[in-house]
């Protein structure tokens, strides 16, 4: 009786115990905490090389349980229209992952801390988005970003803010920017202090001219390499200082594919074959103020001439009169002459 007793004590502890056991492992697998090693649903994954790749699907949310060895996440073609925060951080944990490519994705928002907890990425793809609002903390906390690319993805509404989520506080090692066909119309005023850049990339924009303070600029970043071609620059005398930069600094390496869209005459001409005279303002002021000195001139010399007029009207009047009397007289002898000539000529007729 008394071993019984005991006896079922210790089967219903180990039943216990395998059913905590049991429960434990049922847990783990049905969790909705992240589990760290299983493909994302609507994802192909290739542990190997580290590659998730997650295309066209219905998402509107970045997938929440990213396997923890990824080291290349593709995201494409999906409609995220706003990154969150920690958008890429479940459950407080860090990737490691050094590649995030997010092209075509219709994102529209970016807001701050959104890359928080990806301490390690190198190159960050937000090409063809619509990007209308860019938190000045987007990229916070991206100390290894290497290549940022932004192509065809910027709307005029976040320029501006754009600068401000450039800043070199959080993008120290930033290399390569890339911000090709986003419409900017001047070079940004990105603080090129940047410590690490080495490449901006602005081909396919709508930069018409570039001014003295930019050009000082990139003077003094002697490191950066801007590219400019596929822009519409106006080839005025306003383009003196950055031709010469263009010329002197070997800082531009597609310079010999910018070209002049304005004015007609120069449509087409390569910058850098501009002449000297071009780009003068010296020159091209001199000649306005000679055109307008002329015209001064002129005016003064017409108002001269109806001064004088005006001064001699009485002798004016005094001459025509004279002209007059003198036509008067001339036509009287005239007349006179013709009676007198006919006469004869009658007479003659009559004989
Ligand atoms: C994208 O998602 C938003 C809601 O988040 C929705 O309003 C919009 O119609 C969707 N666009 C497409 C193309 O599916
Ligand atoms: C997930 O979060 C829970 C509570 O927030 C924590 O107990 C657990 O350890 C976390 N898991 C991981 C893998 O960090
Ligand atoms: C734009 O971004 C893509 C990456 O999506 C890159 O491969 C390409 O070279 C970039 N530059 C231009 C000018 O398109
Ligand atoms: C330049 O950008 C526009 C959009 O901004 C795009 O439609 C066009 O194809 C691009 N041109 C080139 C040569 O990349
Ligand atoms: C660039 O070169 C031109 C002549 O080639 C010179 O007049 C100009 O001062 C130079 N500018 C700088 C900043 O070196």
């Amino acid at each position: 009786m008394w071993i019984f007793s005991d006896n079922s004590k210790c089967i219903f502890f180990i039943w216990n115990q395998w059913c905590l056991y049991y429960a434990a492992v049922v847990c783990l697998l049905f969790s909705p905490v992240r589990t760290n090693n299983v493909c994302p649903t609507s994802c192909i994954c290739a542990k190997d090389p580290g590659t998730v790749t997650c295309r066209d699907g219905e998402d509107t949310e970045v997938p929440g349980d990213i396997p923890e060895w990824t080291s290349t996440l593709i995201l494409q073609g999906r409609n995220i229209s706003t990154l969150r925060r920690g958008a890429f951080m479940s459950n407080g944990t860090e990737l490691q992952m050094t590649t995030l490519s997010l092209s075509r994705n219709g994102i529209r928002a970016i807001e701050p801390y959104a890359f928080l907890g990806l301490p390690r990425l190198h190159l960050l793809d937000l090409s063809h988005n619509q990007l209308e609002y860019i938190s000045g903390r987007a990229f916070h906390g991206l100390l290894q970003l290497r290549s940022l690319y932004l192509n065809h993805s910027i709307s005029p509404a976040a320029t501006e803010q754009l600068s401000n989520a450039l800043d070199a506080q959080s993008l120290l090692n930033l290399h390569r920017l890339e911000l090709a066909g986003n419409a900017l119309k001047s070079i940004p005023p990105l603080r090129l202090d940047m410590h690490n850049l080495h490449a901006l990339v602005l081909i396919n924009n709508s930069i018409t001219s570039v001014g003295g303070g930019d050009v000082t600029t990139l003077y003094q970043q002697k490191r950066v390499r801007v590219y400019l071609a596929l822009n519409p620059f106006r080839c005025n005398c306003e383009l003196g200082a950055f031709y010469y930069w263009l010329k002197n600094s070997s800082q531009c390496p597609d310079a010999g594919r910018l070209l002049c869209s304005e004015p007609e005459a120069k449509r087409g001409v390569p910058v850098e074959n501009l002449r000297e005279e071009d780009v003068d303002c010296m020159s091209e002021n001199l000649e306005a103020v000679s055109y307008v000195f002329l015209g001064i001139v002129l005016a003064l010399i017409g108002v001269v001439f109806l001064m004088v007029l005006y001064l001699n009207r009485g002798g004016i009047k005094r001459w025509l009169n004279n002209i007059r009397d003198a036509c008067r007289d001339q036509m009287e002898v005239y007349h006179y002459r013709y009676e007198q000539d006919s006469d004869p000529r009658l007479a003659n007729v009559a004989v």
